[in-house]
């Protein structure tokens, strides 16, 4: 199981949006153009992975990690019980996280191009992307330790399999 790697693509993307999305959330200055153009960057990538997604036949493909509360209780039951996780892609707890990930990323994108664009952009746009990244940091947390504990629980490297492209 541990032996499964992730695709090029899936994994540049992954590194990169992560760095930019922090990079944003913590080191841009709010609204500055380098903000945007960052921001811009995350929404093409997140784009770029749905594109992929839709388009190989591997455990990258979108239609393989649907999300499913059902299928991520009992994911969640098991991996109590059994203390493993043997699914070759993203588990069904896993794949809930990364859609909602995605839907936090691109709705970053989208309403920060609406309140730069949009002369008619409602008052409220800039607390909607505010709270929007505020969530979407919080979920990444959470993300994250979900890996960390999955780690300790299944003793799967999660992270041998979204190793960064340079490392062979
Ligand atoms: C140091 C921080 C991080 C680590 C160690 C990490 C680790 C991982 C790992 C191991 C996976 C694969 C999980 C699996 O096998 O099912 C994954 C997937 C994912 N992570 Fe992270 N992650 C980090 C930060 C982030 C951040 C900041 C974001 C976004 C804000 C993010 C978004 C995602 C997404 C969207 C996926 C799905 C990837 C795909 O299928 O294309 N991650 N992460
Ligand atoms: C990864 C994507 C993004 C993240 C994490 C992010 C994060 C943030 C955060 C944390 C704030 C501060 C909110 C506040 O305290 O008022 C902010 C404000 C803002 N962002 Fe973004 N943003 C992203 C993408 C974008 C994009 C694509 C644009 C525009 C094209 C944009 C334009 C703005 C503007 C105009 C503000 C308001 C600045 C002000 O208070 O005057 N952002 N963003």
């Amino acid at each position: 199981m541990d032996s499964f790697v992730w695709d090029k693509w899936v994994r540049f993307t992954h590194w990169s949006v992560a760095l930019l999305f922090i990079i944003n959330y913590a080191i841009t200055k709010a609204g500055s153009e380098i903000h945007q153009w960052v921001g811009y960057a995350v929404g093409v990538l997140v784009l770029s992975r749905l594109i992929w997604g839709l388009l190989v036949h591997s455990p990258a493909r979108l239609t393989n990690f649907l999300p499913s509360i059902p299928q991520a209780i009992q994911h969640i039951k098991q991996v109590i019980d059994e203390r493993k996780d043997e699914h070759t892609g993203h588990n069904p707890a896993g794949a809930i996280m990364i859609w909602l990930l995605w839907s936090g990323l691109l709705a970053l994108a989208v309403s920060g191009a609406l309140m730069e664009n949009w002369y008619a952009a409602p008052y409220w746009l800039e607390d909607f992307h505010e709270t929007v990244a505020n969530l979407t940091f919080f979920a990444a947390l959470i993300h994250v330790s979900a890996v960390i504990l999955m780690t300790k629980i299944t003793g799967r490297s999660y992270l041998k399999s979204m190793k960064p492209i340079i490392k062979k």
